[in-house]
């Protein structure tokens, strides 16, 4: 019987919810990533750094909607001004002024784009960023790095999330991989999936393909996969290939955008990118979402390239990108949500040392992943060598607790501005502390069972044990 039983979550309510929308949702949802079973959620309501859900559980928010909420929920700074705006009537297919000032703004913060066009979410943004690329070289084929994600059109579901990394090919040749049914194998077949991080495979699919690569689409930071972090000298190295061989390089800057530094991970890793992509940040939760470039590249629009939206600018997006990039201009915003991760981060490094549990921590402060490895991963393939399973049962364990982290171990915590108004810090720490020793007495107890040697106090080799284990993803 574990000794730190966790309180039992409320879930009538919720189970309510389930059985109906099963009726009418697949999967009880309106996303294939909020289908947790039995165990899906139904929110209530969020403010600041927590979440409510429809049972009245309440929780410290480490999800922030997959990033975009990086000044908190019901900011009323963006609020107030969406509602005044919005009063003057919210889609016309016609352009505001909101629009124009939003536009202005993302040029201003990244220094270094001269258009831009908004889009109503990321998946738009990166088809589009994509579309231009091909337009601009005249080019058919973009580079991929596998794991990583850019919405769900055809052209980015290639090669995201296997469990199983043999499903990706040869290292040293990887295949294009695509997820789920329903792609054309033509379209999959014009990306071509490499390494992040490896120069080398990168180089070779230069050498064979280049004359027909219009750009690499890149996540600056592998955001699906615990954000891990470029290699020193990774980005300038495909920034000069990309040169090299007259393709473009577009940074998709969706999670990264405005919550690495003002201009991005652009800015952050000192890269000028030729096109990019911005979503969530940028709006504060509101559906805010563009696509950015230099003039130069962008100058395929409006003539020969197709683009448009009902929906794209409309006045909420539009008037919530501008309060929200305002507020990250004129505050400082950004550096308090890095100084509240960085804090977080201190505290649960001291929970894990003091359990002797090997772990990396992966990605920026504003965004960050733990890994139970010793061996710091570089790449997608990397993930299967840790001890996910461990990670998988903290992070459900932290929900029951009162946090709540995404609780599939290749999604990093996100923080926002409110969380260091509230005093999290402490509490994360503990209910993560808690979660763990949980965890890790769960495992000792079916290890005893299974006659293995393992035991709590023996963190080193408790985790062995399971990163063999873990080799076997769910
Ligand atoms: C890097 C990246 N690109 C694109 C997308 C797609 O954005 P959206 O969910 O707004 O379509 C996401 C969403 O998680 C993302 O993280």
């Amino acid at each position: 019987m574990p000794t730190n039983e966790p309180p039992r979550l409320r879930r009538e309510r919720q189970a309510e919810l389930y059985q109906r929308a099963l009726k009418t949702l697949p999967g009880g949802t309106d996303s294939n990533f909020r289908a947790w079973g039995d165990d899906t959620i139904y929110v209530d309501r969020g403010q600041g750094g927590r979440v409510w859900d429809a049972d009245g559980n309440e929780y410290i928010d480490l999800r922030m909607g997959y990033g975009p909420v990086l000044l908190g929920h019901g900011d009323a700074r963006v609020d107030d001004y969406v509602n005044e705006r919005m009063r003057r009537g919210v889609s016309f297919s016609l352009t505001s002024e909101d629009e124009v000032e939003a536009m202005e703004l993302l040029k201003q913060l990244t220094g270094w784009v001269g258009k831009a066009r908004m889009t109503v979410s990321g998946t738009e943004a990166t088809m589009h960023a994509m579309r231009v690329a091909r337009a601009y070289t005249g080019r058919s084929k973009i580079v991929k790095f596998e794991g990583q994600y850019h919405g769900v059109h055809d052209y980015a579901l290639i090669s995201v999330t296997p469990n199983d990394m043999a499903d990706l090919g040869d290292a040293e040749n990887p295949v294009g991989l695509a997820w789920g049914r329903g792609i054309p194998e033509a379209v999959g077949k014009t990306i071509i999936p490499a390494r992040y991080n490896e120069m080398a495979v990168l180089r070779r699919i230069f050498e064979r393909d280049g004359d027909d690569i219009a750009a690499i689409i890149v996540e600056p930071v592998l955001g699906n996969e615990q954000a891990i972090m470029p290699r020193p000298g990774f980005h300038q190295e495909m920034r000069a290939l990309t040169k090299e061989f007259g393709a473009l390089l577009i940074f998709d800057e969706v999670k990264t955008g405005f919550r690495f530094a003002r201009g991005g991970a652009a800015e952050f890793f000192g890269i000028t990118p030729d096109l990019a992509t911005y979503a969530k940040a940028m709006g504060n939760g509101y559906p805010a979402a563009a696509f950015a470039g230099t003039d130069e590249v962008m100058s395929v629009l409006p003539d020969k390239v197709s683009h448009g939206g009902t929906y794209a600018g409309n006045r909420v997006a539009a008037s919530a990108a501008v309060a929200t990039l305002k507020i990250l201009r004129d505050t400082e915003a950004i550096a308090t949500v890095h100084a509240v991760g960085s804090a977080i981060q201190g505290e649960l490094r001291e929970v894990l040392n003091t359990r002797g549990l090997p772990h990396i921590f992966t990605g920026h402060p504003s965004m960050f992943g733990i890994m139970f490895t010793d061996t710091a991963p570089t790449e997608y393939r990397d993930w299967a060598k840790s001890d996910h399973d461990l990670y998988d049962a903290v992070a459900v364990g932290m929900h029951a607790r009162g946090a709540m982290p995404e609780p599939d171990s290749r999604e990093p915590w996100f923080f926002c501005e409110a969380h260091a108004r509230e005093d999290i810090v402490d509490k994360v720490a503990s209910i993560f502390s808690d979660s763990l020793d949980a965890a890790l007495e769960a495992r000792a107890g079916s290890a005893r069972k299974d006659g293995h040697h393992v035991g709590l106090g023996t963190g080193n080799h408790v985790v062995s044990a399971a990163m063999h284990a873990g080799t076997d993803p769910d």
